[in-house]
């Protein structure tokens, strides 16, 4: 009897049987460059840098610093293994470069005036090619002027898929979170000067908070139904924490791919330039709206003080019937340990002090980037990092060129680009320079703290030499990386 009866009445529907819902994404919608290479496993894309009047605040016009004419710039998606052809092309009023932030590219794609190619001066032309061989989310941002540009809108993100990942992850969906300085009367910039260096200090925050270029989205959700949530933050300065109130969110993995397992949070940070890749299983009742908030984020003195939260998305939960979430697999690659048996251990300490004339200087070891020879390494290499912290605030350290892991035995394994170092923490991090030698930079990512000195160089030689780093001609850099508005 009670087999005919369930027989009978037809069992839910769980989460791999329905598609979300109709235009479930369509506020959210990013532009796609059309690909001018007929080979399935090339991306061939023409990007220009332009400024374009964007309609950010309602009634009123930005002109946006963009790539491509929209922001943030369009969506470079490529799979596992593809190569990816960009022929740039700047016209802006000012120089510029693209830096493939996090990406394993070749050194002289690498994006960084004066050390890997000349600045693009306007008008000028560029032509980036790299293969992408590691799934993930990325992005891409100017490496001249970076805190001004990112904060006037130079950023674009990028996946690479990996054709192997599991369904049961949920339907992609890209967020770039980001925010900009804007006069919200008449949608024009707050001069970038104003504040002067105490804002440096803090490092700037838009007063507007964006989600793939808008401001409050919404999102169409089926409760039960996962989205798989690549974010990535592009802001200058503004830590990201992600948090909804009754949701807990399943991390799959951030910076380069899918970390060893899966895990639920209630809560995950993504500091400016990291990317979290996340399933969001809507949980409220179809019909109801919640309001994902930006919330304060303490990274030291002041950053919360008389702050208020900010509504930066809705989500929608349509009158659909609800669907049993689908199991997400908790082994979801091995990372091996890094080999530290013979590493190479470097104390590098973020500091902040001042100039002979009182303006503030960052640096690491007290040294700003303008003074600071490189550090030294080959291929073939292990190093550990010391990445050091007894400033008053945080500092998002990032490595060009090399993934890193974190020697943290709390931490479930896996590749980053980017770690935030908390005030007052340690962080030890140990990278293998399995190849590509070069001048490679690393920074904070808190811009307007690379810009006062928080940056530095690493030289990685070929295996097989013993020569010391090239001289360089830091004229060049600082003429291009401190130049005055
Ligand atoms: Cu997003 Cu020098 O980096
Ligand atoms: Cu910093």
């Amino acid at each position: 009897m009670v087999i005919l009866l369930s027989a009978c009445t037809p069992s839910p529907k769980t989460a791999l049987d329905v598609e979300q819902p109709e235009g479930w994404d369509d506020d959210l919608a990013l532009a796609i460059p059309e690909d001018l290479n007929p080979d399935p496993n090339i991306l061939e894309i023409e990007l220009e840098a332009k400024i374009t009047d964007i309609e950010i605040i309602e009634g009123t016009t930005t002109p946006v610093w963009t790539y491509g004419g929209t922001l943030p710039g369009p969506l470079i998606k490529a799979k596992v293994g593809d190569t990816v052809i960009i022929h740039f092309k700047n016209s802006l009023p000012d120089s510029t470069t693209i830096h493939w932030h996090g990406l394993r590219v070749p050194n002289q794609m690498d994006g960084v005036p004066g050390v890997t190619q000349p600045p693009v001066e306007p008008g000028g032309e560029f032509r980036y090619e790299f293969t992408v061989d590691d799934a993930g989310t990325y992005w891409h941002h100017p490496h001249v002027n970076s805190a001004a540009q990112i904060g006037w809108g130079m950023y674009g993100p990028i996946v690479v898929e990996d054709p192997n990942d599991s369904e049961e992850f949920g339907d992609d969906l890209v967020l770039v979170m980001s925010d900009i300085s804007l006069n919200v009367g008449d949608g024009s910039f707050v001069p970038e000067n104003s504040g002067g260096d105490f804002t440096s200090l803090f490092g700037k925050e838009g007063t507007v908070v964006l989600v793939n270029g808008k401001v409050r989205p919404t999102l169409k959700v089926r409760q039960g139904k996962q989205q798989r949530w690549r974010v990535i933050n592009a802001s200058r300065s503004r830590y990201i924490p992600i948090r909804l109130r009754d949701h807990t969110f399943t991390i799959l993995g951030g910076d380069n791919g899918l970390a060893e397992r899966s895990r639920e949070a209630g809560r995950v940070v993504v500091t400016p330039s990291e990317r979290a890749d996340i399933v969001f299983t809507p949980m409220r009742e179809p019909g109801s709206t919640q309001v994902f908030r930006w919330i304060p984020f303490n990274r030291g003195f002041g950053t919360v003080y008389r702050r208020a939260s900010v509504p930066m998305m809705d989500i929608e939960t349509v009158m659909d019937d609800p669907v049993i979430p689908a199991q997400i697999p908790e082994q979801l690659r091995t990372i091996e340990p890094i080999d530290i048996s013979n590493a190479i251990e470097t104390d590098l300490e973020m500091t902040i002090g001042q100039d002979e004339t009182n303006n503030i200087e960052m640096g690491f070891n007290g040294i700003p980037y303008w003074n600071m020879m490189p550090l030294q390494a080959r291929v073939g290499e292990t190093h550990i990092w010391n990445l050091i912290n007894n400033s008053d605030f945080n500092h998002p350290f990032h490595l060009h060129g090399y993934f890193f892991q974190v020697l943290d035995e709390n931490r479930v394994p896996e590749w980053k680009d980017t770690v935030d170092v908390p005030v007052g923490e340690t962080v030890r991090i140990a990278v293998n320079f399995e190849g590509r030698p070069g001048m490679w930079m690393y920074h904070c990512h808190i811009l307007d703290h690379a810009e006062a000195g928080m940056m530095g160089q690493l030289w990685v030689g070929p295996a097989d030499s013993t020569d010391p780093a090239p001289e360089q001609d830091l004229s060049v850099l600082i003429d291009v990386m401190v130049k005055e508005e």
